[in-house]
């Protein structure tokens, strides 16, 4: 009788367990992983990108664009840099299916004007991977965000 009683437990154990693995199996399945919340989420995201203006302030090919921002934050002001990192935090976590929402202006609005380069592009897209490196994105999530923001070339570049 104890014997049966075990088994039976045994039995009873090992079928809650077999349950709860599907069901772990069919939630991953219901809803797979965001890019956002694949990249760290907001926290990760902001991290880069204050990372990413550093290596911008500090390229000799974003001079001619930025200058007049470089030259606001040397004077204290920095209501525009303070801006347009919110507004990149904003774009990249709307772009990667994140909760924020985008306020700034178009891509090409907000570039209108700046006669922006292939070459001005590329570096800027340098300065971005080199961010993502140095927070250990990998690679798989570093090229789609690459390339989400790739597909934005042509409303940036020679606007
Ligand atoms: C995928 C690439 C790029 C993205 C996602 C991007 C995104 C943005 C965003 C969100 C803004 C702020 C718009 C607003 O204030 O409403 C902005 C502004 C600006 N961008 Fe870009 N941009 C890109 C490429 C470039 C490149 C290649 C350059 C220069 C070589 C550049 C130079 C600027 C400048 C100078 C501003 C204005 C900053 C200010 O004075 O407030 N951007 N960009």
């Amino acid at each position: 009788m104890k014997r049966n009683v075990f088994a039976v437990l045994a039995l009873l154990a090992f079928s809650l367990s077999f349950t709860a693995c599907k069901d772990d199996d069919d939630d991953m399945a219901a809803a797979p992983k965001t890019l956002y919340e694949r990249l760290g989420g907001k926290t990760a995201i902001s991290a880069v990108v204050d990372d990413f203006i550093t290596n911008v302030a500090a390229d000799p090919n974003m001079k001619r664009t930025f200058q007049p921002l470089l030259e606001d934050v040397a004077k204290g002001n920095t209501a525009r840099v303070t801006s347009l990192r919110n507004n990149l935090i904003d774009q990249i976590g709307q772009a990667t299916g994140g909760p924020e929402m985008y306020k700034g202006k178009s891509m090409k609005e907000a570039h209108k004007g700046m006669k922006i380069t292939d070459t001005e592009f590329n570096s800027l897209v340098a300065d971005l991977t080199k961010s993502l490196d140095k927070f250990k994105v990998p690679t798989a999530e570093k090229t789609e965000l690459l390339t989400a923001l790739a597909g934005l070339k042509g409303d940036i570049v020679g606007q």
